[in-house]
């Protein structure tokens, strides 16, 4: 039971293409989907589309061309982005698919029956962009708190029991201290539930892309229920499947800060009045800027994640944007911090070290990997000593999907193996001492070892190919591999060809 891993991404409205904030949620999964799979866990990833709505309906209008054909299509962009960024996703649910029909209209039933839904009218503010019910004294200068513009609505409506949950909610906050993750975003919701919770609008009926209401098909489901459902859909949870056993309740459901409040407050409270355990934790990451400006469509500054990985490279910008910014803090996308840390992090401080080493085994070792000292000096020790103490720090920075905190330990334990090779200087002591020559690349090989095999979950097609060089075969690079384990000296290298180029800029590009 225990080393099963179920992660999910928010699905992604379909009434745009994607950019980097929808970049960013499904590469923090991946990081933690592949650091999960390295280190022995059964892992399912989930991601998809969230394809119904008025604010999707309105998109395809405006395309001139019917909502199915519409989300279709865009559907498919989100599907391209999976590919290009090299997301290692089990599953990618739509919700146009008939099986999520099926479970959205089979949880609507068990709220039924279980006695939560009451038939009523909802008159209110909605706000499409939100696709959420905003009450009047929410309002900020007659807009929704999140800057979107609302409409009053009027229409019949079921309406969900949320207000019998406050307290349940509230104690289950309290017994699950990780549950919201990180602490500023636990304070938030707690406040906002303690604030009082009405019930909630959870059918539309002046327009029609949606799940029909079972038995009322002039109802269709709120977005939000339908959306929500997905990451139960995704274990045929409707059809008693045995994924649902095995994996639910779900480990992370990660989301931006913006969507939150649907996460731990909707759903959780969707699911107790179904009888279904909660996910265990929902982490909330922060939002990027760009250059220090707020990103929107008006303004043109919307960050294409395609366009940053034909600049940049792919592995480049996964490791830029994890290691960047604190994990769940905004961040802000600057054009020179990511040159910095491309020519930095990766080209000086990782890929020098394994190439000059890698170069002088080449050039002095006829290639052959070098063994291990007999008896290791003192700072020899020491530098296998932190490599091999990598695996828990990073597990341990991952299990708080502290990303930028797990890389940064590994670019400590590179930036001792450089200032090691630099004060044992084995070029020099080619001449002088050989057989010590050989101890010394063979530390700073086995540390670039272990560092590539941890690297793996953030930058997997570059530090295959690192690993490659190493010659590490393919069944020896998950995390049984680390933490003192060492592989057999005598390996046969290739020539060596550098891993990470560095950026020479062009400024009339920018
Ligand atoms: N469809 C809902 C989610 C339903 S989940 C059951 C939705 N979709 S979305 O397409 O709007 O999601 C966008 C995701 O991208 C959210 O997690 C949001 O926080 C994130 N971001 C949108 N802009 C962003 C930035 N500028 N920076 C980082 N992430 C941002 O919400």
């Amino acid at each position: 039971m225990s080393n099963r891993f179920y992660i999910t991404t928010p699905i992604y409205y379909v009434n745009d293409k994607p950019h980097i904030g929808h970049a960013y949620t499904t590469l923090a999964c991946d990081a933690m989907a592949r650091f999960k799979r390295l280190d022995g866990y059964d892992v399912m990833f989930l991601t998809g589309t969230d394809e119904h709505g008025q604010k999707v309906q309105a998109a395809a209008e405006k395309a001139g061309i019917s909502p199915k054909e519409f989300t279709d299509k865009v559907s498919q962009n989100f599907r391209d982005l999976t590919a290009k960024m090299n997301f290692s996703n089990d599953q990618f649910i739509r919700t146009t698919e008939q099986r999520h029909y099926a479970s959205s209209q089979k949880i609507w039933n068990e709220l039924l029956s279980n006695g939560f839904i009451t038939l009523g009218k909802y008159a209110g503010w909605y706000s499409v962009r939100d696709e959420a019910f905003y009450a009047e004294a929410e309002l900020v200068n007659g807009k929704a708190p999140t800057g979107a513009e609302v409409e009053w609505v009027e229409e019949p409506s079921y309406f969900f029991k949320l207000s019998a949950f406050e307290d349940k909610l509230l104690a289950h906050y309290e017994a699950n201290p990780d549950f919201i993750a990180p602490e500023s975003r636990r304070n938030e919701i707690l406040n906002f539930v303690k604030g009082g919770l009405r019930d909630l609008s959870i059918s539309r009926t002046t327009f029609d892309w949606g799940v029909p209401v079972p038995d009322d098909e002039k109802h269709v489901m709120y977005v939000w229920l339908d959306a929500l459902t997905n990451y139960i859909t995704a274990l045929n949870w409707h059809e008693g499947d045995s994924l649902f056993e095995r994996y639910w309740p779900c480990d992370i459901h990660m989301v931006g800060k913006d969507i939150l409040r649907f996460h731990t407050v909707y759903w959780p409270a969707f699911l107790m009045a179904a009888n279904l355990p909660l996910p265990k934790r929902v982490f909330a990451h922060g939002w990027w800027t760009n250059e220090g400006e707020k990103i929107s469509k008006s303004v043109g500054n919307v960050i294409d994640p395609l366009a940053l990985i034909d600049e940049f490279g792919l592995d480049q910008t996964r490791y830029f944007l994890l290691r960047e910014v604190p994990f769940g803090r905004d961040g802000d996308f600057s054009r020179t911090a990511m040159i910095n840390r491309i020519n930095g992090d990766l080209a000086n401080d990782l890929g020098n070290l394994a190439q000059r080493t890698l170069s002088i085994i080449a050039k002095n070792c006829d290639g052959v990997m070098p063994a291990l000292p007999e008896t290791p000096t003192q700072d020899d020790s020491a530098l296998l000593a932190s490599a091999d103490n990598l695996l828990d720090a990073t597990r341990q920075a991952f299990d708080k999907q502290a990303f930028h905190d797990a890389l940064r330990q590994i670019w400590q334990v590179i930036s001792d193996a450089n200032k090691y090779i630099d004060a044992q200087a084995p070029w020099a002591l080619k001449k002088t001492d050989p057989a010590r020559m050989g101890e010394v690349l063979a530390v700073i090989m086995e540390t670039v070892r272990q560092v590539a095999i941890l690297v793996q979950p953030v930058m997997p097609h570059s530090v295959a190919n690192l690993l490659d060089q190493l010659k590490i075969p393919e069944n020896e690079r998950d995390f049984t591999r680390v933490g003192g384990f060492r592989p057999v000296s005598g390996r046969v290298i290739d020539k060596p060809m550098p891993v990470f180029p560095r950026f020479i800029d062009e400024p009339d590009k920018g």
